[in-house]
């Protein structure tokens, strides 16, 4: 198992197509870290730079204390597991878990066992003779891990390897690699666009937004204390409602109403509040014409737009009695309000 750092790295594709810049990030050994950002933000660019299959521009990458930026693939001792399996079809199961460790030409007994008890911990023994087209996605999913894990690499890298799965397999999935990371305590970089996944499986998770780190934390540290306005707005579902807020001597004139609050200099900022933090109360200060209702049987979640003409997002009790057309009262709990300048950075309140 090891460390892993990146410095200073950029990656430039041809010209001029920037897709990470000047990324520098330490990966503690035996750590779970997860990269999360939307599409094209420059996730799978960090793992193929790690992973030698792209040269980064600029910027070094170390594994432990060596630095491998100028080592070939195959010397890096990395695993990676992708989104669309790449499994070998015309082969068995064994032979898939099988083929890296033939390669290396290890004896016949010790492939056998080590492909036998990786098995084993992922549950698809009894597979192990079968072709992939006779496999569910889930459990072809399960193989292409276990030909990651057979090879006791030093590294693992997960590029959205849930993304083909129906979302309750996905969930599953998602307890069985948190399950399997405790077990193997190995160094795992796990690439996600999808923010629910970063939070219920990282150590840490890395927010990148157009190559940039945004925020590197634990899950509940960026939920909440998100750096900044983009951080905010992308970690949390439903996302966070942005109101305009207007401060003057300790009184904000924001989505249609009147708040206190201390310690902060007057000007124009963004008030950020999760839908939790949106009473409902029939005497509420603050109105909405209430748009879309969806029941999720736990909650409501109700979208409006507010007096100032932003859309509101509101979590509710579910016997709420609430419909499209009608009006919601609610009030603004302050004490996990974020307020950003005008540069999208969080003022702290
Ligand atoms: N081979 C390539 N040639 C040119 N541009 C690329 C190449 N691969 C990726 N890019 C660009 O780099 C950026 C980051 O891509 P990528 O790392 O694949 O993002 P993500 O995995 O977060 O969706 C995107 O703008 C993408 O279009
Ligand atoms: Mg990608």
């Amino acid at each position: 198992m090891a460390a892993v750092r990146f410095e200073a790295v950029s990656k430039v594709y041809g010209a001029d197509s920037r897709a990470l810049s000047d990324f520098s990030l330490d990966v503690e050994d035996g750590e779970l870290l997860v990269l999360v950002g939307p599409s094209g933000c420059g996730k799978s660019t960090t793992l193929r730079v790690l992973a030698g299959l792209e040269e980064a521009t600029s910027g070094r990458v170390f594994i432990d204390d060596t630095d491998i930026t100028d080592e070939t693939p195959s010397k890096r001792d990395i695993a990676m597991v992708f989104q669309n399996y790449a499994l070998y079809p015309h082969m068995t199961v064994f032979d898939n878990m099988a083929f890296s460790l033939k390669m290396r030409k290890l004896p016949k007994e010790e492939i056998k066992r080590s492909v036998t008890e990786t098995a084993e911990i992922l549950g698809i023994s009894e597979y192990l003779e079968r072709k992939p087209k006779e496999l569910s996605g889930g459990q072809r999913q399960r193989v292409a891990v276990g030909r990651a894990i057979v090879r006791h690499p030093r590294v693992f890298l997960f590029d959205e390897p849930l993304s083909n799965l129906d979302a309750k397999l996905r969930v599953q999935m998602r307890n069985e690699l948190a399950r399997l990371h405790s077990q193997l305590k190995a160094t795992m970089i796990y690439v996600t666009h999808d923010q629910a996944e970063a939070m219920t499986l990282g150590d840490r998770i890395v927010v990148l937004k157009d190559g940039f780190i945004q925020q590197v934390a634990p899950p509940l540290e960026v939920y909440n204390n998100p750096c900044n306005r983009f951080v905010a707005g992308f970690i949390g579902s439903p996302a966070m409602n942005f109101f305009k807020a207007e401060i003057t001597d300790g009184q904000i004139l924001s989505a249609g109403g009147r708040l206190e609050i201390n310690g902060v200099a007057d000007g124009m900022y963004t008030l950020g509040i999760r839908p939790e933090d949106i009473l409902v109360r029939e005497r509420g200060q603050f109105i909405c014409s209430v748009e879309v209702v969806e029941t999720l049987g736990n909650e409501k979640v109700v979208i409006g737009i507010a007096g100032s003409g932003e859309q509101v997002t509101a979590r509710c009790r579910p016997e709420i009695d609430i419909h499209p057309g009608g009006e919601l009262r609610f009030d603004i709990d302050m004490t996990n309000a974020h307020l950003f300048a005008a540069d999208g950075v969080e003022s702290k309140i």
